[in-house]
């Protein structure tokens, strides 16, 4: 007996902008769990930016999603049925089963998650992936120290909301940058950075040099690099000798957008070199082992309330695209959730 499911498939390889005909939502015949398999029901869809990357068929970390295949994504679901040993009926788990309503895994791929320590769909974001990147960033690429100055950008989103309040916790002077009025008056008023820069009202990355030198009025000692473009070109500048920056993300040059903002080469490699500063890229995959560490120190942060988080949440599989295309473009305002199913 088959589960009648809904999926979300790519149905076109983006030409530069992903657009909604790349994305298409259909009806699959879910199968039942082989041995050592569990049917999962999917309650929450986590949407993450590089996902973009996954439709491009390019030379990556990570395989491209085929045409026709489901698109990749964590969710946090309900057992259905299970023949693995370590789940029963009822469990709340997480892996990575795609942006499918129903899906069928490999138990060894699941985690469980209590209920009862945080609200489910955390996994997906300050007690998950992106959670864990921001800490492994501050922590593991940075090397943070009390009293210096950090930068971090797209500073209210998923990432950057728990590396600003990090950073907060570890006594250093935060500076965020993020889209608009709202997302800078929740970054100060609530993650607690000490400034936040509106990139909106920055007309290039000289504005937003100017801008970082005020907030920053002793120079920048470590850049959390989440997006690019005139962001990097405004920070570069301001960076102190020996400053360090972890390259996280470049969403603004995303799918080939806004190539003309940034740096210009030269003037990004002569600060490298004038500033002997360190720039060290990190794909989170590799950090994996440090999740129980991240777990033990953060989960507690946010159990009191030191590490506060915010969700965009979109109902129904079917309005997944659409929501994925809107936070590329910062439409979202912390972790981007899709609630697929109900939480029991
Ligand atoms: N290295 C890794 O292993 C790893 C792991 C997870 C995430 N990441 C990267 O970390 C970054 C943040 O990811 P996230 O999941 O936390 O997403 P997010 O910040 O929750 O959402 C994306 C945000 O990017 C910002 N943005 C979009 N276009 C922009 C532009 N042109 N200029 C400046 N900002 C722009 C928007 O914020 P504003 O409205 O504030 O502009 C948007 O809300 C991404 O670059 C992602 O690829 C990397």
């Amino acid at each position: 007996m088959t589960t009648e499911a809904t999926r979300v498939v790519l149905s076109a390889r983006p030409q530069g902008a992903a657009t909604l005909d790349d994305l298409r939502h259909e009806p699959f015949e879910c199968p039942d769990p082989g041995d050592g398999q569990v049917l999962l029901r999917t309650i929450w869809l986590s949407l993450d930016p590089y996902m973009r990357g996954r439709m491009d068929d390019a030379k990556s970390y990570a395989t491209p999603v085929g045409l026709g295949e489901v698109m990749t994504g964590q969710t946090v679901g309900e057992v259905i049925a299970s023949r693995h040993k370590d789940f029963a009926p009822g469990d709340i788990a997480t892996g990575m089963t795609g942006w499918t309503d129903h899906a069928v895994i490999d138990g060894g791929e699941l985690r469980k998650i209590d209920p009862e320590v945080a609200p489910i769909q955390t996994a997906l974001g300050v007690l998950g992936m992106p959670g864990l990147t921001a800490w492994t960033g501050v922590n593991h690429i940075l090397r943070v120290e009390s009293g210096k100055t950090l930068v971090v950008s797209a500073a209210t989103g998923a990432v950057g909301s728990v590396a600003g309040q990090l950073a907060k916790a570890k006594g250093l002077h935060s500076v965020g940058v993020a889209g608009g009025p709202e997302k800078c008056a929740f970054a100060t008023d609530e993650l607690g950075y000490d400034a936040c820069i509106d990139h909106h009202a920055q007309a290039d990355g000289k504005a937003m040099a100017a801008a970082i030198a005020d907030a920053a009025s002793d120079g920048v000692d470590y850049y959390f690099e989440n997006v690019g473009g005139k962001t990097l070109a405004g920070v570069i500048g301001n960076m102190n000798d020996h400053g360090a920056i972890a390259i996280c993300g470049m969403i603004a040059w995303y799918g080939g957008k806004n190539l003309d903002e940034g740096p210009q080469m030269p003037m990004l490699w002569r600060n490298m070199l004038t500033r002997k500063l360190r720039a060290e890229g990190f794909i989170i995959y590799d950090h994996w082992h440090r999740f129980p560490d991240f777990l033990n120190e953060v989960a507690p942060m946010v159990a009191d309330g030191r590490v506060s988080y915010r969700e965009s949440v979109t109902e129904g599989l079917e309005n997944a695209p659409a929501a994925f295309l809107d936070m590329l473009q910062g439409g979202n305002f912390g972790k981007t959730l899709v609630r697929v199913g109900a939480d029991p």
